[in-house]
């Protein structure tokens, strides 16, 4: 798949800028405000009572500051953080090597969580209840299990896909947190912020424009940042303006909501091919050559967000909102009447 520069995952080139831009404490990090004050109730009890945090569960999609958020707990509990992620840990022994070897009120963070496999997952959830690993020694009729007491310590687990996650594991969590899209004043504190640190001279209705387009999400606001820079660089005396700024997302094909191609190709699929849904998953990905689980962690919650999708158990439908931003007439309230039989 070409990469795509306004795709919330994580690309080529934004680790080294996504390291220097990540906020390192909870007062820094900008937004998510309910999120902000229950954890940090929860970092001061914690402290209180010298114990380790509860087990964490973060979800929400791509960008949004899952991975930062862990970091920030580590810094602000004053504990090391040991980070991992699920398709990384392949056999039950490497859980029980990596557990053994946290310290007391240790971090482990365990990235795309919900891809841990089952056998994975059980040597966990003792540890996470009562501090302690179990595991089969020997084979055959001198087979026994071996229980082994770890420290205390705490799980931070971070998925873009709650659903995916099991039961048993969602039920080890001591608080689960969705992080939502950025409103649009917590954009642009965000994007003034990387302005600041990147040293790049901005005019303030520069900073909206890209705020605007950046999808409510900070790593596609950094993106877009470091490429209106090279855009002013190159051709505007190195000052970004608005008008700089709109230039520049439109020649990278930025819609003013922040749509690329891709995204108005989907929606286009749905309306044009399909009449407006409702159409499967399944159908739309074949139709625009994309893995559905791609479209459904990438693509979808933006459009869903924007109220130009909505997902009914027969499928996907595209609602009044898209066809107006794509200048398509819309066809009566087809969809609309459909749904309340629906629910
Ligand atoms: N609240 C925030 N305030 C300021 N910058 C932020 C915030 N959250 C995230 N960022 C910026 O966005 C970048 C991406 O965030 P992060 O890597 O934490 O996202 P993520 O949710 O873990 O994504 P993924 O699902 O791809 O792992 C960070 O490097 C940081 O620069
Ligand atoms: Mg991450």
């Amino acid at each position: 798949m070409e990469q795509r520069i306004v795709s919330g995952d994580s690309q080529e080139g934004d680790n080294t800028l996504d390291t220097s831009l990540r906020p390192r404490s909870l007062a820094e990090y900008v937004g998510q405000d309910l999120i902000k004050s229950t954890l940090q109730i929860g970092i001061t009890a914690a402290r209180q009572r010298g114990e380790p945090l509860d087990h964490l569960l973060l979800y929400g999609p791509p960008g949004l500051g899952k991975t930062t958020l862990a970091n920030i707990m580590a810094t602000e509990m004053g504990v090391q953080i040991k980070t991992t992620s699920g398709p990384a840990i392949e056999r039950p022994g490497d859980m029980v090597a990596i557990l053994t070897q946290l310290h007391q009120d240790d971090i482990l963070f365990v990235d795309e969580i919900h891809r841990l496999s089952r056998v994975v997952e059980e040597v966990l959830y003792p540890a996470l209840e009562d501090f302690f690993v179990s595991w089969v020694i020997d084979k055959g009729l001198k087979a026994r299990s071996m229980n082994l007491s770890i420290k205390p310590f705490t799980l931070i687990g971070a998925t873009t896909r709650y659903g995916m996650l099991s039961a048993p594991l969602r039920n080890r969590f001591g608080s689960v947190h969705r992080l939502e899209f950025y409103d649009s004043a917590a954009m642009r504190t965000i994007v003034e912020r990387s302005v600041r640190i990147m040293d790049i001279q901005a005019e303030p209705a520069g900073i909206k424009a890209i705020a605007k387009r950046a999808r409510g999400t900070p790593r596609v606001a950094n993106r877009l940042l470091r490429r209106v820079r090279d855009y002013a660089q190159v051709v505007a005396d190195n000052v970004i303006t608005e008008d700089v700024a709109d230039a520049a997302l439109a020649q990278l094909e930025v819609d003013d909501l922040g749509l690329d191609s891709i995204d108005r190709k989907v929606m286009l699929t749905i309306i044009e091919k399909f009449g407006g849904g409702p159409v499967g998953l399944d159908t739309i990905a074949a139709s625009i050559s994309e893995e559905s689980e791609t479209i459904e962690d990438v693509y979808e919650p933006y459009l869903l967000q924007l109220g130009f999708l909505d997902k009914t158990p027969r499928g996907r439908v595209a609602t009044r909102n898209a066809y107006e931003h794509l200048g398509i007439e819309f066809e009566g309230d087809k969809n609309d009447t459909l749904q309340p039989t629906l629910f």
